[in-house]
Protein backbone atom coordinates (compact mmCIF):
# COMPACT_ATOMS: atom_id res chain seq x y z
CA UNK A 1 0.00 0.00 0.00
CA UNK A 2 0.91 3.18 -0.73
CA UNK A 3 2.20 5.67 1.90
CA UNK A 4 -0.75 8.07 2.77
CA UNK A 5 -1.49 12.04 3.58
CA UNK A 6 -4.65 13.37 5.24
CA UNK A 7 -5.09 16.89 4.26
CA UNK A 8 -7.82 18.85 5.86
CA UNK A 9 -10.54 16.22 4.94
CA UNK A 10 -8.89 14.88 1.78
CA UNK A 11 -6.88 11.76 1.67
CA UNK A 12 -4.03 11.23 -0.82
CA UNK A 13 -0.47 10.04 -1.56
CA UNK A 14 1.71 11.31 0.93
CA UNK A 15 3.67 13.04 -2.50
CA UNK A 16 0.34 14.86 -3.54
CA UNK A 17 0.18 16.65 -0.26
CA UNK A 18 1.25 20.44 0.30
CA UNK A 19 0.69 23.21 3.08
CA UNK A 20 0.82 27.30 1.85
CA UNK A 21 3.82 28.74 2.43
CA UNK A 22 2.11 30.99 4.59
CA UNK A 23 1.13 28.31 7.01
CA UNK A 24 2.29 28.88 10.77
CA UNK A 25 3.44 25.45 11.20
CA UNK A 26 5.86 25.53 8.45
CA UNK A 27 6.93 29.61 8.93
CA UNK A 28 6.92 29.69 13.06
CA UNK A 29 6.74 26.41 14.05
CA UNK A 30 3.47 27.31 15.01
CA UNK A 31 1.68 23.69 15.19
CA UNK A 32 1.61 20.96 17.38
CA UNK A 33 1.97 16.90 16.74
CA UNK A 34 1.11 13.53 17.90
CA UNK A 35 2.63 9.67 17.16
CA UNK A 36 0.18 7.08 17.42
CA UNK A 37 1.08 3.55 16.36
CA UNK A 38 -0.92 0.63 15.46
CA UNK A 39 -0.15 -3.18 16.41
CA UNK A 40 -2.15 -5.87 13.81
CA UNK A 41 -4.02 -2.88 12.55
CA UNK A 42 -4.91 -1.25 16.10
CA UNK A 43 -3.96 1.71 17.40
CA UNK A 44 -2.44 1.82 20.88
CA UNK A 45 -3.58 3.80 23.45
CA UNK A 46 -5.42 6.09 20.95
CA UNK A 47 -7.38 7.66 23.82
CA UNK A 48 -4.06 8.76 25.84
CA UNK A 49 -2.57 10.56 22.35
CA UNK A 50 -5.68 12.46 21.54
CA UNK A 51 -6.18 13.85 25.37
CA UNK A 52 -2.23 14.58 25.12
CA UNK A 53 -2.85 16.41 21.70
CA UNK A 54 -5.81 18.72 23.18
CA UNK A 55 -3.55 19.56 26.27
CA UNK A 56 -0.62 20.26 23.92
CA UNK A 57 -3.57 22.64 21.74
CA UNK A 58 -4.40 23.94 25.01
CA UNK A 59 -0.86 24.77 26.20
CA UNK A 60 -0.58 27.17 22.62
CA UNK A 61 -3.69 29.00 22.84
CA UNK A 62 -4.78 27.39 19.82
CA UNK A 63 -8.63 27.89 18.43
CA UNK A 64 -10.87 24.91 19.86
CA UNK A 65 -10.26 21.36 17.82
CA UNK A 66 -12.96 18.56 17.87
CA UNK A 67 -10.87 15.80 19.00
CA UNK A 68 -13.61 13.44 17.55
CA UNK A 69 -13.00 14.66 13.95
CA UNK A 70 -9.34 13.80 14.85
CA UNK A 71 -10.13 11.02 15.96
CA UNK A 72 -12.50 9.69 13.09
CA UNK A 73 -9.35 10.63 10.53
CA UNK A 74 -6.89 8.58 12.19
CA UNK A 75 -8.95 5.40 11.71
CA UNK A 76 -9.95 6.92 8.10
CA UNK A 77 -6.62 6.99 7.41
CA UNK A 78 -5.42 4.04 8.94
CA UNK A 79 -7.77 2.07 7.56
CA UNK A 80 -7.46 3.66 4.22
CA UNK A 81 -3.25 2.93 4.32
CA UNK A 82 -4.05 -0.75 5.17
CA UNK A 83 -1.04 -1.68 7.11
CA UNK A 84 -1.26 -3.57 10.48
CA UNK A 85 2.02 -2.14 12.06
CA UNK A 86 2.01 1.60 11.22
CA UNK A 87 2.82 4.61 12.79
CA UNK A 88 0.76 7.64 12.33
CA UNK A 89 2.03 10.94 12.41
CA UNK A 90 -0.82 14.55 13.05
CA UNK A 91 0.22 17.57 12.68
CA UNK A 92 -2.13 20.62 13.66
CA UNK A 93 -0.64 23.97 13.03
CA UNK A 94 -2.85 27.72 13.43
CA UNK A 95 -3.63 27.51 10.17
CA UNK A 96 -2.61 29.60 7.02
CA UNK A 97 -2.18 33.68 7.10
CA UNK A 98 0.41 36.35 6.01
CA UNK A 99 3.02 36.39 8.33
CA UNK A 100 3.12 38.26 11.35
CA UNK A 101 4.26 36.79 15.21
CA UNK A 102 0.87 38.08 16.59
CA UNK A 103 -1.86 36.00 15.11
CA UNK A 104 -5.83 35.84 14.79
CA UNK A 105 -6.75 32.65 15.75
CA UNK A 106 -9.62 33.32 13.46
CA UNK A 107 -8.75 31.19 10.90
CA UNK A 108 -9.51 27.17 10.23
CA UNK A 109 -6.36 25.47 11.58
CA UNK A 110 -4.34 22.93 9.59
CA UNK A 111 -5.12 19.01 10.02
CA UNK A 112 -2.06 16.86 8.31
CA UNK A 113 -1.77 13.31 8.67
CA UNK A 114 0.43 10.77 7.23
CA UNK A 115 0.27 6.62 7.48
CA UNK A 116 3.68 4.51 7.31
CA UNK A 117 4.55 1.33 7.47
CA UNK A 118 6.82 0.36 11.06
CA UNK A 119 9.36 -2.36 11.18
CA UNK A 120 8.12 -5.22 13.76
CA UNK A 121 11.24 -5.40 15.90
CA UNK A 122 13.00 -1.92 16.07
CA UNK A 123 16.49 -2.37 14.76
CA UNK A 124 18.46 -1.91 17.95
CA UNK A 125 16.63 -4.05 20.29
CA UNK A 126 18.88 -6.91 19.82
CA UNK A 127 22.53 -5.57 20.57
CA UNK A 128 21.30 -2.29 22.53
CA UNK A 129 21.75 1.27 22.03
CA UNK A 130 24.72 3.43 22.52
CA UNK A 131 24.21 6.87 23.61
CA UNK A 132 25.57 9.61 24.46
CA UNK A 133 24.43 12.85 26.83
CA UNK A 134 23.88 16.17 25.56
CA UNK A 135 23.10 19.85 27.84
CA UNK A 136 19.50 20.68 27.49
CA UNK A 137 19.06 23.70 25.61
CA UNK A 138 15.61 23.32 24.66
CA UNK A 139 13.09 25.62 25.75
CA UNK A 140 10.78 26.12 29.24
CA UNK A 141 7.75 23.57 27.90
CA UNK A 142 9.16 20.36 26.39
CA UNK A 143 5.60 18.98 28.45
CA UNK A 144 4.08 20.62 24.81
CA UNK A 145 4.44 18.61 21.85
CA UNK A 146 4.94 21.16 19.56
CA UNK A 147 6.90 20.59 15.85
CA UNK A 148 9.95 23.07 17.89
CA UNK A 149 12.26 20.39 18.19
CA UNK A 150 15.31 21.52 16.38
CA UNK A 151 17.37 21.43 19.53
CA UNK A 152 16.08 17.66 19.19
CA UNK A 153 17.08 17.22 16.00
CA UNK A 154 20.90 18.68 16.64
CA UNK A 155 21.48 16.54 19.40
CA UNK A 156 20.43 13.49 17.52
CA UNK A 157 22.58 14.05 14.55
CA UNK A 158 25.46 14.85 16.75
CA UNK A 159 24.79 11.01 18.51
CA UNK A 160 24.55 9.82 14.96
CA UNK A 161 27.40 11.59 13.61
CA UNK A 162 29.52 9.58 16.41
CA UNK A 163 28.09 6.20 15.40
CA UNK A 164 25.14 6.29 18.76
CA UNK A 165 21.77 5.77 18.08
CA UNK A 166 20.61 8.84 20.51
CA UNK A 167 21.39 11.43 22.86
CA UNK A 168 20.09 11.86 26.27
CA UNK A 169 19.27 15.62 27.75
CA UNK A 170 20.80 16.63 30.83
CA UNK A 171 20.34 19.95 32.79
CA UNK A 172 23.22 21.95 33.94
CA UNK A 173 22.90 20.40 37.30
CA UNK A 174 23.00 16.69 35.46
CA UNK A 175 19.88 15.86 36.10
CA UNK A 176 18.66 13.42 33.49
CA UNK A 177 15.68 14.35 31.36
CA UNK A 178 14.84 12.50 28.50
CA UNK A 179 15.91 11.52 24.96
CA UNK A 180 15.59 13.25 21.56
CA UNK A 181 12.31 11.32 21.40
CA UNK A 182 11.64 9.30 23.79
CA UNK A 183 11.79 8.86 27.75
CA UNK A 184 14.73 7.63 29.76
CA UNK A 185 14.56 5.27 32.87
CA UNK A 186 17.04 3.76 34.91
CA UNK A 187 17.09 0.39 37.10
CA UNK A 188 18.87 1.25 40.66
CA UNK A 189 18.47 -0.72 43.62
CA UNK A 190 15.86 -2.73 42.68
CA UNK A 191 13.72 -0.33 41.78
CA UNK A 192 12.53 1.22 38.44
CA UNK A 193 12.86 5.37 37.84
CA UNK A 194 12.38 8.02 35.37
CA UNK A 195 12.11 11.72 35.47
CA UNK A 196 9.26 13.41 37.28
CA UNK A 197 6.59 15.03 35.16
CA UNK A 198 7.54 18.70 35.02
CA UNK A 199 7.72 21.68 32.25
CA UNK A 200 11.10 19.79 31.49
CA UNK A 201 10.32 16.61 30.15
CA UNK A 202 7.46 15.38 27.32
CA UNK A 203 4.90 12.96 29.35
CA UNK A 204 5.67 10.22 27.09
CA UNK A 205 2.51 7.75 27.08
CA UNK A 206 4.63 4.43 26.40
CA UNK A 207 6.60 6.01 29.90
CA UNK A 208 2.53 6.02 31.67
CA UNK A 209 2.24 2.69 30.38
CA UNK A 210 5.51 1.46 31.65
CA UNK A 211 4.36 3.14 35.37
CA UNK A 212 1.07 1.10 35.07
CA UNK A 213 3.15 -2.50 34.41
CA UNK A 214 5.46 -1.97 37.27
CA UNK A 215 2.34 -1.29 39.20
CA UNK A 216 0.46 -4.15 37.82
CA UNK A 217 3.62 -6.82 38.10
CA UNK A 218 4.52 -5.46 41.72
CA UNK A 219 8.22 -3.92 40.14
CA UNK A 220 8.96 -1.10 42.46
CA UNK A 221 9.41 2.16 40.61
CA UNK A 222 9.42 5.82 41.10
CA UNK A 223 8.97 9.40 39.16
CA UNK A 224 12.48 10.44 41.08
CA UNK A 225 14.92 12.71 39.69
CA UNK A 226 18.55 11.14 39.35
CA UNK A 227 21.79 12.77 37.60
CA UNK A 228 24.68 11.02 35.43
CA UNK A 229 26.56 9.89 38.20
CA UNK A 230 23.45 7.41 39.21
CA UNK A 231 22.77 6.87 35.12
CA UNK A 232 26.31 6.03 34.60
CA UNK A 233 25.98 3.47 37.67
CA UNK A 234 22.45 2.13 37.02
CA UNK A 235 22.14 -2.05 36.81
CA UNK A 236 20.07 -1.04 33.64
CA UNK A 237 19.14 2.00 31.05
CA UNK A 238 16.24 2.11 28.42
CA UNK A 239 14.34 4.14 26.47
CA UNK A 240 10.33 4.31 26.29
CA UNK A 241 8.53 5.76 23.37
CA UNK A 242 5.79 4.91 21.08
CA UNK A 243 8.46 3.93 17.93
CA UNK A 244 11.01 3.06 20.65
CA UNK A 245 8.79 0.99 22.94
CA UNK A 246 11.07 0.00 25.50
CA UNK A 247 14.49 -0.17 24.31
CA UNK A 248 17.80 -1.33 26.05
CA UNK A 249 20.63 0.89 26.87
CA UNK A 250 23.93 -0.60 26.74
CA UNK A 251 26.12 2.38 26.39
CA UNK A 252 26.36 5.85 27.54
CA UNK A 253 29.32 8.37 26.47
CA UNK A 254 31.72 4.93 25.54
CA UNK A 255 31.39 3.62 29.25
CA UNK A 256 29.40 0.22 29.26
CA UNK A 257 26.27 0.05 31.40
CA UNK A 258 26.39 -3.03 33.84
CA UNK A 259 27.76 -5.67 31.78
CA UNK A 260 26.40 -3.66 28.17
CA UNK A 261 23.61 -6.55 27.99
CA UNK A 262 20.12 -5.54 27.82
CA UNK A 263 18.77 -5.50 31.13
CA UNK A 264 16.01 -8.74 32.87
CA UNK A 265 13.96 -6.16 34.35
CA UNK A 266 13.66 -4.32 31.04
CA UNK A 267 13.14 -6.67 28.94
CA UNK A 268 10.50 -8.09 30.65
CA UNK A 269 9.25 -4.77 30.22
CA UNK A 270 9.08 -4.72 26.78
CA UNK A 271 7.67 -8.23 26.91
CA UNK A 272 4.61 -6.84 28.64
CA UNK A 273 4.33 -3.90 26.86
CA UNK A 274 4.16 -5.63 23.44
CA UNK A 275 1.64 -8.17 25.02
CA UNK A 276 -0.37 -5.16 25.77
CA UNK A 277 -0.27 -3.25 22.53
CA UNK A 278 -1.08 -6.63 21.03
CA UNK A 279 1.75 -7.17 19.43
N1 LIG B 1 8.31 11.10 20.25
N2 LIG B 1 10.07 12.56 24.75
C1 LIG B 1 10.08 13.20 23.57
C2 LIG B 1 10.89 14.44 23.44
C3 LIG B 1 9.34 12.69 22.48
O1 LIG B 1 9.36 13.33 21.31
C4 LIG B 1 8.62 11.49 22.64
C5 LIG B 1 7.79 10.91 21.51
C6 LIG B 1 8.65 10.84 23.89
C7 LIG B 1 7.89 9.57 24.15
O2 LIG B 1 6.50 9.77 24.12
P1 LIG B 1 5.50 8.61 23.70
O3 LIG B 1 5.78 7.44 24.59
O4 LIG B 1 4.17 9.19 23.95
O5 LIG B 1 5.76 8.28 22.25
C8 LIG B 1 9.37 11.42 24.93
C9 LIG B 1 7.53 10.73 19.09
C10 LIG B 1 7.38 9.27 18.94
C11 LIG B 1 8.13 11.39 17.87
O6 LIG B 1 8.78 12.40 18.02
O7 LIG B 1 7.91 10.90 16.78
Amino acid sequence: MPELAYLNGQIMPVEKAMVPVDDRGYLFGDAVYEYIASYGGRLFRMDDHIRRLENSLRGLDFPPVDPERVRQAVSDLLEAGKMERAGIYIQISRGVEPRNHAFSNQGPVQVVMTVRPLPDVHPHLEKGAAVMTAEDFRWGRCDIKTVQILPNCLAKQKAVDNGLYDAIFVSGEKIVREATSSNVFIVADGKVLTHPLTNNILPGITRKVVLEICRDKGIPAAEEFFDTQRLQAADEVFLSGTTTEVLPVVAVDGRRIADGQAGSVTMKLYGELRRLAGA
